[in-house]
């Protein structure tokens, strides 16, 4: 069937994090919501079906995970992204900031040091500080708008000692989709001084300009050895409020680790509608998510074309993939606090602050895309008034 991106659906009343906080952490209930990483459109008609289905029988008591549930996992991971899984070395879990967490916790010793690469998602830092591990930052490093990983940095802090390291892949916020030869040459420092890998994966299914995404346990088997990856439904399928995702393990011992984990908190079981919305995604939600990938290059197009246009003084980084574009605000001159004050309150967009993903990214701020074209094109149109209106 044909979907329509374009239809505007009204969350207000949902309870939708990306419009109930608008007051609250922006002050300005009216803003254009960019900000939070999920998407204004309806979720795919098999998705809608088998929640109406499950919902039809009125019972929702204990679950547990369907026969074929981890086969229809590794079925489309192996369709879309060539991945050869092991159903017998995946655990569900609540999602893949609490999977980052609990492996963290559960596998690191207090003290620790665990690489992330920065800019990056904020949970990450969270992850590794609050559990009083020691944080390691390897800055991306740019050239002509476009982020590279820094890869004497990462071997050096390999040297001192870092067992562990957080991978974005793709990276969240800069869109890279990185290459087979970046995976090749990481997996390799991490080989030779024995640094593991947790993967989040979660943005893989949303590649744009046929990009390929790999997975770094699938580079080759020395690697897969070393690294945990959290992938999910949630992202690709516009499902973030099941809280679900699914982390693969390189043994039995490190998932025993992780299931025992959530066994003492009494979490084996699955809230029913993730797991009938996770399967009905994997199985059966290409279609939708073919349309959307073509809808979201349309307006990353349309961001593109229009900075460069009309509004010459942001150069927007043009993603790989996920549907978040980086923008690179530094020539309005501003600091981070100044930008969002002024994207909140002169433009009427809330986006999220290059801040909030590390202090080497003030002057930035990231766009969610992931919404009807007409808002995209409003929220373009306020922020060249606002732009044009600084300079009058
Ligand atoms: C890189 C990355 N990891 C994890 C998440 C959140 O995952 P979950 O909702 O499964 O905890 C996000 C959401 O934006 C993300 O961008």
């Amino acid at each position: 069937m044909k979907y329509d991106f374009d239809e505007i659906v009204d969350r207000s009343r949902t309870g939708a994090e990306k419009y109930t906080g608008l007051e609250k952490l922006y002050g300005n209930p009216e803003a254009i919501p960019l900000w939070v990483a999920d998407m204004d459109f309806k979720a795919a008609q098999p998705i809608l079906d088998a929640v109406r289905e499950r919902t039809e029988n009125g019972i929702f008591g204990y679950t547990v995970r369907p026969e074929k549930y981890y086969s229809t996992v590794c079925s489309f991971q192996k369709r879309r992204k060539n991945w050869d899984m092991d159903e017998k070395l995946m655990s569900v879990s609540l999602g893949v900031v609490p999977s980052i967490c609990m492996l963290i916790s559960e596998l690191t010793e207090p003290e620790d040091r665990i690489i992330i690469q920065t800019p990056v998602y904020r949970p990450f830092y969270n992850a590794v500080r609050d559990a009083g591990r020691e944080l390691l930052e390897s800055p991306l490093l740019e050239s002509d708008g476009c982020f590279y990983m820094d890869f004497e940095d990462i071997e050096e802090k390999a040297r001192q000692g870092a067992r562990y390291m957080i991978l974005c892949s793709p990276h969240n916020p800069v869109g890279r989709v990185w290459t087979k030869k970046e995976l090749e040459t990481l997996g390799d420092i991490c080989i030779r001084y024995g640094v593991r890998v947790i993967s989040d994966e979660i943005h893989s299914d949303l590649v744009l300009w046929g990009n390929r995404h790999i997975p770094f346990a699938a580079v080759s088997e020395e690697i897969r050895k070393l690294t945990i990856t959290c992938i999910s439904a949630t992202k690709t399928f516009n499902l973030a409020g099941l809280q679900n995702s699914i982390t693969v393990f390189p043994d039995i011992e490190t998932k025993n680790i992780f299931d025992r984990a959530w066994g003492r908190l009494h979490i084996e079981c699955s809230n029913c509608f993730s797991l009938v919305c996770t399967q009905a995604a994997f199985e059966h939600g290409e279609e939708w998510l073919e349309q959307l990938i073509t809808y979201i290059e349309g307006n990353v197009n349309l961001v593109m074309d229009y900075f460069s246009s009309f509004i010459p003084q942001i150069k927007p980084v043009r993603p790989e993939g996920t549907y978040l574009i980086w923008l690179d605000c530094r020539q309005l001159g501003m600091t981070g606090r100044q930008l969002t004050d002024f994207m909140v309150n002169k433009a009427g967009i809330a986006m999220s602050a290059g801040t909030y993903f590390g202090k080497n990214a003030e002057g930035y701020m990231r766009m969610n895309v992931a919404c009807p074209r007409a808002i995209v094109q409003k929220a373009l149109q306020q922020l060249k008034e606002a732009v044009d209106a600084l300079e009058a």
